[in-house]
């Protein structure tokens, strides 16, 4: 490994991070990177830093709590406050103790049984979704499927009425630029105009709620906040409008990303077809194989030294999820698609005390779509050969992804 090919290879990402190749496939870029190091310095992203596509350096830094979260945006700017306030009170982007004190909270109402409860309903509405489309024999499968899914779903688990969720789309679209890594100026303050109207209607669903308390997680945080002083008000705010982008976001990605590796792969697709109980280890497939979230980041609380690298003090680390999930060094035919692959332990949803909180539900969501759609329908095609994806570095994102079927 010469210091010539290191320049080059880093040079190459730094020109193609928002690059239309890189965007419809990051992975060839993601093999140069970890062939080079595994942990590299680049700066093609708003904040220079260590990019990280090894899998072992990423568990590594993501165990690792002296590097700390925090929120991507500048501080002592005056500009994007409503954003800025939002963001800092989300306990993704928190540290101890305060993150322990959010995540309690909220995890009571997300642990695998709870989420078990809603089964049915998921079950009810994915049948619902594709009665609405059968006689058509195409649909988009974002639009007419993945997102009002994952929407009437976060909507139901917080208390949002069905009736209202409908702007949640744009609202979400919006936000989740405005945490991406290739975020513009014109993002950020969408993003701060979004966020007002957020505010403007939880507000006033929160005070609904606390007239009329419902069998639903605003009910229940009100609860907690009016128990103890373990929430704050504008805590209680923050943590609805992430679960919403959360929730939509990042489920939807997965619905879409997982039908688009079947269709690339039709021989695992009537593999799955034909073994329906094949369905768990396939989601965990698509989710390493086009992991939703691509990348998060942390900063450096101190000087670290990591497999004989220095990272200091304040440098920032981007982890690059997309790319440790396909390590060779872990993997098997890292860039293969395997549905039967297992182990399978990949990094989607985080790992260490930021773990996902919503990995069971979005994984009951993806299992049941995936498997009712393959079991009432057949004779997928794609009908444009090479669907866009979304200009986002941090998340694997389909704008749209129209099918046929019979
Ligand atoms: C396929 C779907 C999903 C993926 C791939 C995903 C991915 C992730 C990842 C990678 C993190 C860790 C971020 C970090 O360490 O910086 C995370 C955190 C989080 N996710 Fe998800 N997520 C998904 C669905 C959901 C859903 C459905 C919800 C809620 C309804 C949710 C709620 C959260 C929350 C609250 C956190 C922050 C946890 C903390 O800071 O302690 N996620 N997610």
């Amino acid at each position: 490994m010469t210091n010539g090919l290191h320049l080059e290879a880093l040079k190459t990402i730094q020109s193609s991070l928002t690059s239309p190749e890189f965007l419809n496939n990051p992975y060839p870029f993601y093999d140069k990177l970890r062939s080079v190091n595994p942990i590299c310095w680049g700066n093609s992203l708003k904040y220079p830093g260590w990019y990280v596509t090894g899998y072992e350096e990423a568990v590594a830094i993501l165990k690792d709590t002296r590097f700390q979260n925090r929120i991507p945006l500048p501080q002592t700017s005056k500009k994007y406050e409503h954003l800025k306030h939002i963001q800092n009170d989300m306990m993704l982007f928190k540290n101890q103790p305060d993150h322990k004190r959010l995540r309690m909270l909220v995890s009571k109402v997300f642990t695998k049984g709870v989420v078990e409860y809603y089964r049915s309903y998921i079950k009810e509405t994915v049948d619902g979704l594709l009665n609405q489309v059968q006689h058509k024999k195409i649909m988009d499968i974002v639009s007419d499927f993945a997102f009002p899914l994952a929407s009437l779903i976060i909507a139901k688990v917080l208390g949002v009425p069905a009736e209202e969720r409908h702007q949640f789309r744009e609202w979400t679209v919006t936000l989740i630029q405005t945490i991406d890594f290739t975020r513009s100026r014109k993002a950020l303050a969408s993003g701060n105009d979004t966020t007002k109207m957020l505010l403007v209607y939880f507000r006033e669903l929160i005070q609904k709620r606390k007239q009329n308390p419902q069998d639903d997680l605003i009910s229940m945080l009100i609860k907690e906040e009016q128990q103890g002083d373990t929430l704050t008000d504008e805590e209680l705010l923050a943590t609805c409008i992430l679960l919403v982008i959360a929730g939509h976001e990042t489920t939807v990605n997965l619905i879409s990303n997982s039908i688009l590796s079947l269709l690339n792969h039709p021989e695992q697709l009537i593999e799955l077809k034909e073994n329906p109980s094949f369905i768990e280890k396939a989601i965990e497939e698509f989710l390493r194989y086009e992991s939703p979230t691509q990348m998060t980041a942390r900063m450096a609380s101190e000087d670290i030294e990591l497999n004989g690298t220095t990272i200091k003090k304040d440098e920032h680390v981007y982890i690059f999820i997309g790319a440790a999930n396909r390590d060779p060094k872990k993997f098997i035919d890292a860039n293969v698609l395997d549905i039967t692959r297992n182990p399978n332990p990949h990094l989607a949803f985080g790992y260490g005390s930021h773990f996902c909180l919503g990995s069971s539900l979005a994984r009951i969501e993806a299992q049941i779509a995936i498997h009712t759609l393959l079991q009432r329908f057949s004779n997928f095609q794609l009908v444009t050969l090479d669907p866009k994806w979304r200009k986002l570095t941090g998340f694997r994102s389909l704008e749209e992804l129209s099918i046929t079927f019979d």
